[in-house]
């Protein structure tokens, strides 16, 4: 939690919940990247945080963009990007949505079938292409690789046919996983992307692009490796298997980028054991819960960490749930927090590390509650 959000929530006391981001936070995060990985241009996940404030800032320092829809592709725009500056990262696209960005003049578009392939070369002709690889997700706390993704084999047949299609075979993508917590994941990724660049060199196809997508991991309650440690062992590894003929390399940070520069500040609505007595479950009903923006609590895959007024005094195991009359919006129960015997229903208590993918995911009025309100500072 930043100074400039202490100070942020202790003056203008939002109404609850909301969500506060430091953006220059995101900028100093952005920086860090940089310097971790200086030789890799960095294409931000909007889906992490598509607010204008960041995209703004993040077009200013001369960022790049991965985008999911052309909803997204419009909001990069109106930021002030530049078509050639947006990948159109999504795997599964509408032909509208194809034809659409390509009008707009984004040329740069992921594929992982033969299918979307066709539509590509229709709809976008004589675009650059790149093929998304099925890599381990192992260490990941927010797997991907069951939806996205295809084989080695595949995505060689697939990079030889773009050829007859008109299209240029650009390079080729992985997703490691979000909140990847192992640098292992990227070195193995690296290895299997190399191989079917020599393969397709051999075959007359010289790729010019590898694709690294995100994954890079944010600290909640666990500690991680530090990004330091991402950058060198994706150089070492890089440097290992293509020697000096380094292909361009692209990143496509989400949660590294904006999880930090946020906090979800919420009220304790009720804290109750229910069956009255001292042994039962002590549960905690905030004013956010699942369909608030906590979308990531689904399987307790990303547990966030707490901040109330009585820290410093006694805890106990608490289940953590969310205000909705829904069953599954129970953020916490198997990892149950440990929060101070003190806290009480109208106690103001703040969750850190909660810039990324919160306000998106949050529904438009569930249960009759507003969806979370948003402050960029
Ligand atoms: C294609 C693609 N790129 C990048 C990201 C961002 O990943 P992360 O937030 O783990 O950095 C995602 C996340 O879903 C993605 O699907």
């Amino acid at each position: 939690m930043t100074p400039k959000i202490v100070r942020y929530l202790a003056e203008q006391q939002p109404a609850t919940p909301c969500l506060v981001v430091d953006v220059d936070h995101v900028e100093a995060r952005y920086h860090a990247l940089r310097d971790a990985l200086p030789l890799a241009q960095i294409y931000y996940a909007v889906k992490a945080n598509p607010a204008a404030p960041i995209l703004e800032r993040l077009v200013r320092l001369g960022s790049s963009f991965d985008a999911a829809s052309i909803g997204e592709i419009h909001q990069c725009l109106t930021a002030g990007a530049q078509p050639s500056q947006i990948s159109f990262g999504n795997t599964v696209k509408k032909v509208s949505s194809i034809r659409e960005a390509f009008g707009l003049g984004v040329d740069l578009f992921v594929f992982d079938s033969e299918e979307e392939l066709a539509k590509l070369a229709e709809h976008a002709p004589g675009s650059r292409v790149f093929c998304r690889l099925a890599v381990e997700n192992e260490g990941a706390d927010w797997p991907l690789s069951r939806k996205f993704g295809t084989t080695v084999n595949h995505a060689r047949d697939l990079l030889l046919k773009s050829v007859e299609l008109g299209l240029e075979p650009y390079g080729l993508s992985f997703h490691v996983g979000s909140q990847q917590t192992s640098t292992a994941a990227y070195e193995a990724a690296i290895a299997k992307v190399a191989m079917l660049f020599t393969d397709l060199s051999a075959a007359g196809i010289d790729l010019k692009m590898v694709n690294l997508g995100g994954g890079f991991p944010v600290r909640y309650r666990d500690d991680i490796p530090e990004i330091e440690q991402f950058g060198l062992a994706i150089g070492r590894a890089m440097t290992e298997h293509f020697g000096n003929a380094l292909p361009q390399m692209l990143i496509e940070p989400g949660r590294f980028m904006v999880a930090e520069a946020g906090v979800v500040s919420t009220e304790v609505v009720l804290v109750s054991r229910r069956g009255g007595k001292e042994s039962d479950p002590r549960w905690v009903y905030l004013d956010i819960g699942r369909f608030g923006g906590l979308a990531e609590t689904e399987g307790e895959a990303i547990r966030y960490r707490f901040r109330t007024p009585h820290d410093g005094l006694p805890t106990g195991e608490t289940v953590v749930a969310g205000p909705s009359c829904d069953g599954v919006d129970i953020m916490y129960e198997k990892n149950r927090v440990q929060l101070p015997h003190a806290l009480n229903s109208g106690d103001r208590i703040e969750l850190l590390t909660t810039g990324a993918y919160v306000t998106t995911y949050c529904s438009t009025g569930f249960n009759g509650f507003a969806p979370l309100s948003e402050h960029y500072i």
